[in-house]
């Protein structure tokens, strides 16, 4: 018979592309682009966590007592005995709460920065002695094969993806994506997603343009941390940040505009930025229920449950995957 082992580390190499290609190319394009998930260095993770307590920034706080709300409801929708699957590094509360009611008997973190998830994952370890933890280092938006679960045998796979995260991909990605978590999750299998709803867009604006401008300060360290990291020479002074809603596209952008003409350099290359020109950094989609379960169901999910807050902020939905 096979033992347990409590904790396990798999690094599947995963390929973290290159940043000073990235921005090169990015800042190069007609409409000047930079990719968010280079927002999440030490200084911009700190900022990250300082957005989720803003006042505006409803997200969640919402989600975060949604799982306090339902979670049972949910445990029991998800059944005994499954193995938790975490798209992220999961040192959350969230996660802890779904734990503490769902009683997993594996939990796999996936995450691409290493050392976040190795932290992360052995906090997990030592805060549920019993669980069979199986950190996987890898990139969870691409194909992805797991490793074995330290010799746990788990009635079902369920991956989980909270704090709409998938609103940061492109309808077509977040497709993609669902298809691939569809995968690991496996037949019989399920999947529970934290989703961003639609609503008053002068709502949405105000979270991601506080009134203590810490979003701003998140936008702008992009431009600080290519200066750090790639020598370039923004002058953060020059550039302001901006959150708008796209109402034909269902999402926040956040963009960078450039205060007066000007002229950086990164790495012996040189971007010219016109007064009002913007660099956009970000897209924050919304969806309504329908709309998310649609896209659940092309990817080969079949929508089970969906949970929402009294407010109509936010949807936990629960997707299976057919048997
Ligand atoms: C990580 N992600 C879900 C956040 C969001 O709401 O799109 C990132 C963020 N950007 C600005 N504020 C928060």
């Amino acid at each position: 018979m096979a033992s347990t082992v409590a904790f396990s580390f798999h690094d599947l190499g995963p390929d973290r592309g290159s940043f000073l290609e990235d921005v090169l190319a990015g800042l190069a394009s007609e409409r000047k682009v930079l990719q968010p998930k280079y927002f999440y260095d030490e200084a911009g993770c700190a900022l990250f966590e300082a957005i989720c307590e803003l006042p505006e920034y409803y997200p969640t706080r919402t989600e975060t007592a949604m799982m306090r709300e339902f979670g049972a409801e949910i445990a029991r929708e998800l059944g005994a005995g499954c193995a938790l699957i975490e798209y992220g590094s999961g040192s959350g509360r969230k996660t802890r709460i779904l734990i503490d009611v769902l009683a997993p008997v594996a939990y796999l973190p996936i995450d691409i920065a290493a050392a976040q998830l190795r932290a992360a994952a052995a906090a997990m370890a030592g805060a549920y002695p019993g669980l069979a933890v199986c950190a996987v280092c890898a990139d969870y938006c691409r194909p992805l094969v797991l490793p074995e679960m330290n010799g746990v045998n788990a009635a079902r796979r369920v991956v989980y993806f909270p704090g709409s995260t998938i609103g940061n991909l492109t309808p077509d990605e977040a497709g993609a994506f669902l298809e691939n978590a569809r995968v690991v999750a496996g037949a019989g299998g399920a999947m529970l997603v934290g989703v961003d709803l639609k609503k008053d867009p002068a709502r949405l604006v105000a979270a991601y343009d506080d009134a203590q401008g810490v979003t701003a300060r998140f936008n702008l360290n992009l431009l600080a941390r290519i200066n750090r990291e790639l020598g370039a020479d923004f002058d953060l002074a020059g550039f302001r940040h901006e959150a708008r809603y796209d109402a034909a596209h269902g999402r926040i952008e956040m963009h960078l505009v450039a205060g007066r003409d000007q002229r950086v350099s990164i790495a012996g290359r040189e971007f010219d930025f016109r007064a009002g020109e913007t660099i956009h950094t970000e897209n924050s989609y919304k969806y309504s229920v329908a709309e998310f379960q649609a896209l659940a169901r092309a990817a080969g999910f079949a929508p089970a449950r969906c949970w929402t807050d009294a407010g109509e902020l936010f949807a936990v939905h629960l997707l299976h995957v057919p048997g």
